[in-house]
């Protein structure tokens, strides 16, 4: 299958057809991802939180994301990969963005990066889009300023927050933006901006009018038992199929049960079923 573009998913705005977005984090999910349809795999810094267990993604350095998105990249043939810019690593200069984005894209093989940020963000975004490096932006509830929104809230309640979302999502779209994630804002918000900006906007607890929706695949496959927020669907129950199957394994282990004639070699010289395939 061709593999998904940039210029294509504007056209996907364009007919009305909606982006599927899912987050992966290594080669074995990913090839299933992508095999599943999913338009674009972003590499969340999400990963901080699901992968390595930490209580927010400020941690995560962009070395850790680079070796997550090359994994990613090499278990797929379809989906457009997005790299996500950690905490830190475009704030602090344009000259930093400029080098780190090209670090996703070189030694990450991925094909666009994101990084959060509406208005203050633009002028970064023009220039990272302007050296040809793609660029979808975040707005919203952008988790990387959890301490500054006093935890994860939804953003754009009220007239004057939701101007200002709407501003921020207008200036990274004017910026060069080539899709702007909606993350925790209400229905009505997404929907005024899903209509005032001509790329698409890919919703995360943003309701049903995005352009397209992006679910954290931890969540979505059900692995994130301690956690069900609002806006996630649970497609599958794999944390619970996963530890049954770990108890059966231990119990079959524990009786000798586990491996059967059929898991095991013999003595006689190599035949091809023999292959530890
Ligand atoms: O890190 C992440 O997974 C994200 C998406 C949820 C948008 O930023
Ligand atoms: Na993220």
């Amino acid at each position: 299958p061709a593999r998904v573009t940039v210029p294509e998913l504007r056209r996907m705005k364009t007919r009305g057809e909606r982006i599927a977005v899912i987050t992966a984090y290594d080669a074995t999910f990913a090839r299933m991802l992508d095999e599943g349809g999913a338009d674009v795999l972003l590499v969340g810094d999400s990963l901080g939180m699901v992968v390595q267990g930490l209580d927010t993604t400020l941690p995560v350095t962009v070395d850790e994301m680079i070796y997550h998105c090359r994994a990613v990249a090499r278990g797929t043939k379809r989906a457009l990969i997005v790299g996500d810019m950690p905490f830190m690593s475009y704030q602090v200069s344009i000259e930093e963005a400029l080098r780190n984005a090209g670090r996703f894209l070189a030694e990450g093989g991925a094909h666009a990066v994101k990084l959060e940020g509406g208005e203050p963000m633009a002028a970064t975004i023009a220039r990272v889009v302007s050296v040809g490096i793609p660029v979808m932006a975040h707005v919203g509830l952008t988790p990387q300023s959890v301490h500054a929104m006093g935890g994860f809230k939804v953003q754009g309640r009220g007239e004057d927050d939701a101007e200002r979302v709407l501003r921020d999502a207008r200036a990274v779209a004017d910026a060069g933006a080539f899709a702007v994630v909606l993350e925790g804002i209400p229905t009505e918000l997404a929907q005024r901006i899903t209509a005032a900006i001509d790329v698409p906007t890919i919703g995360i607890g943003a309701g049903v009018h995005c352009d397209g929706q992006v679910l954290v695949s931890y969540d979505l496959l059900g692995l994130t038992p301690d956690l069900k927020p609002k806006f996630v669907k649970r497609y599958a129950e794999l944390f619970a199929d996963g530890r049954a199957a770990t108890e059966r394994y231990v119990e079959e282990v524990r009786s000798g049960a586990f491996p059967a004639p059929e898991h095991s070699f013999g003595a006689a010289p190599a035949k091809k079923s023999d292959a530890p395939e």
